[in-house]
C-alpha cells in the first residue's frame, strides 16, 4: 500500500511538473494556459486526496514554498501562513535536519529523484514520521529553480516496525534464556569444578596450617591456586549474567574467534558430556565485525548445541566438532560449525529454519529461526549444507569492518 502511495506520487510529480510549465508558459497563451493550469490543479487535488499525499514546492530563487492544504495539515503548518527553506527545516526533528538538508542538496546537484524519510513534530509536541519523494526543476542551462515534493504519513508503518524489532527481541531473549536453561547441567558443572578445586585447596591449606611451623611455601602456592581457582568461577558466573541479561542492542567492534573461543569454554562441560570432541580452526587474519556480542553468542551456542545433539546417535569415538572462521572475501568473515552427524534431510536443508521445525521431542525449533534473523540483522546469511562424507555443516557470514573491537 505505501509502495502503491510512492508509485502515485511520482505520477503527482510529473502532474506538478507539468502545472509549472505551464505557469512559465503564461505569458505566452494566458487564456489556454490558465484552464489547462487549473485542470492540472484539480488532477493534483484529486490525485491528493485518494493517495493521502501533501504536495509541496520550493522556489529556490524567492525562497517561498508553495503547499497545499493536505500537506500544510501533514507538517501542521497553519493555514495561509507563508512558509520558506528555514520555517521546513524547523518543523523537523533536530536530528533529521541535517540529513534532509544533505538529500535536498543531492536531488538539486545529482538532477535525481530521492525518497527522504524524517521526523516532523507538530505544534502539540506529537512526532510523525514522513516520506517525501524529491524532484528537482531546473533550466536549460541546468541551475536549480524548484525543488518539488510529495509527502506521505508513514508513521503508523514506523510504529509497528518499532513494535515488531521490540517483540523481535523479547523473542531473542526468551529463546535465549530458554537455551540457558538446557545447558543449566552443564553449567552447573562447569561452575562446580572451580568451586571443588576451591574446597580442595582450602582443605590442603587448613592441613599445611596445622604442622609446626606451617609450610608457608605450600601455603603461598594453595592460595595461588584459590585465587585462580576463584577467578574461573567468577568468569564462569559472568559469561552467564551477561546471555541472561535483557540489555539493548548494544553494535559494537568484535572479534569472532574471540566470541568463539568463549563459547566453547562455556559448552566445554556439555561436550565432555556428551563426548564430543573439539577442533578449532580460527583464521588468525580476521577483522573486527560490527555487532552485538550477546545475540552472536547466542547464534554459535545454537550451532554448537544442534551439532552436538546431531551427533548423540554416532558413535561416540565418532561425534567430531570442527568450528572454523575465515576470510570469504575481503569484505566478509564466515563461520562454519561442521558435525558428523546425522546430516539434514535434503528437502529440509532450508525448512530447518522455518519456525517451529524441530526432529526433537521437547524442542521449540525456534534456534535456527532465531540465529537466522539474528545473522541477517547484522547484514550477514546463515545456511546449512550437508557434508560429503557425514554430518552437516552451519556456515554464517559477517560483514568485517576497518574499526579496532572495543
Ligand atoms: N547440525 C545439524 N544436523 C542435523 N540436523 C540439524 C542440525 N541443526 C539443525 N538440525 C535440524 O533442524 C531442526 C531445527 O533446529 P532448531 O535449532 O531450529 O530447533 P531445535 O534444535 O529442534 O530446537 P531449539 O528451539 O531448542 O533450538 C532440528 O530439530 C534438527 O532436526
Ligand atoms: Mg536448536
Amino acid at each position: 500500500m505505501f509502495l502503491n502511495a510512492m508509485y502515485r506520487a511520482n505520477v503527482i510529480i510529473f502532474y506538478i511538473t507539468e502545472a509549472l510549465f505551464l505557469i512559465t508558459s503564461w505569458h505566452s497563451d494566458r487564456i489556454r494556459a490558465k484552464t489547462r493550469l487549473r485542470a492540472s490543479k484539480e488532477w493534483i487535488d484529486l490525485a491528493e486526496k485518494t493517495a493521502d499525499l501533501g504536495i509541496w514546492s520550493w522556489d529556490i530563487a524567492r525562497d517561498r514554498f508553495q503547499i497545499t492544504e493536505f500537506g500544510r495539515s501533514l507538517y501542521g503548518f497553519a493555514s495561509a501562513t507563508p512558509i520558506n527553506y528555514q520555517g521546513f527545516l524547523m518543523t523537523l526533528h533536530p536530528d533529521d535536519r541535517q540529513p534532509t538538508q544533505l538529500a535536498i542538496q543531492q536531488v538539486l546537484t545529482e538532477k535525481n529523484d530521492y525518497r527522504h524519510e524524517y521526523r516532523v513534530i507538530r505544534q502539540d509536541g506529537s512526532v510523525r514520521w514522513i516520506v517525501t519523494l524529491y524532484r528537482g526543476n531546473f533550466d536549460d542551462a541546468g541551475k536549480p529553480l524548484q525543488l518539488l515534493a510529495a509527502s506521505v504519513d508513514v508513521t503508523a508503518r514506523k510504529q509497528m516496525e518499532q513494535e515488531l524489532k521490540v517483540q523481535q527481541q523479547m523473542l531473542i531473549h526468551i529463546t535465549r534464556v530458554t537455551t540457558m536453561g538446557e545447558l543449566s547441567g552443564a553449567l552447573a558443572h562447569e561452575l562446580n569444578q572451580p568451586l571443588a578445586a576451591i574446597l580442595c585447596n582450602a582443605q590442603a591449606g587448613q592441613r599445611f596450617l596445622a604442622k609446626t611451623p606451617p609450610d608457608w611455601k605450600e601455603l603461598r602456592a594453595i592460595m595461588n591456586d584459590i585465587t585462580e581457582a576463584d577467578r574461573r568461577a567468577s568468569q564462569v558466573v559472568s559469561r552467564l549474567r551477561v546471555l541472561f541479561k535483557k540489555d539493548e542492542v548494544v553494535q559494537q567492534g568484535l572479534h569472532i574467534n574471540t566470541l568463539t573461543e568463549e563459547v566453547t569454554k562455556l559448552l566445554h562441560s556439555d561436550l565432555i558430556a556428551k563426548q564430543v570432541s573439539l577442533t578449532l580452526h580460527l583464521a588468525d587474519n580476521l577483522q573486527c565485525t560490527i555487532g552485538d556480542p550477546v545475540q552472536l553468542t547466542q547464534v554459535l551456542i545454537n550451532l554448537v548445541m544442534n551439532a552436538t545433539e546431531a551427533m548423540t546417535s554416532s558413535a561416540s569415538g565418532l561425534r567430531q566438532l570442527r568450528i572454523c572462521t575465515s576470510l570469504s572475501d575481503t569484505a566478509t568473515l564466515e563461520v562454519a560449525v561442521h558435525d558428523t552427524g546425522s546430516g539434514i534431510a535434503p528437502q529440509a536443508l532450508e525448512q530447518i529454519f522455518d519456525p517451529f521445525i524441530t526432529s526433537k521431542p521437547h524442542s521449540l525449533g525456534m534456534g535456527l529461526t532465531i540465529s537466522r534473523i539474528i545473522i541477517n540483522a547484522h547484514g550477514g546469511r546463515l545456511w546449512a549444507i550437508n557434508n560429503p562424507d557425514r554430518g552437516a555443516t552451519l556456515r554464517f557470514t559477517l560483514p568485517i569492518t576497518q574499526e579496532t573491537s572495543s
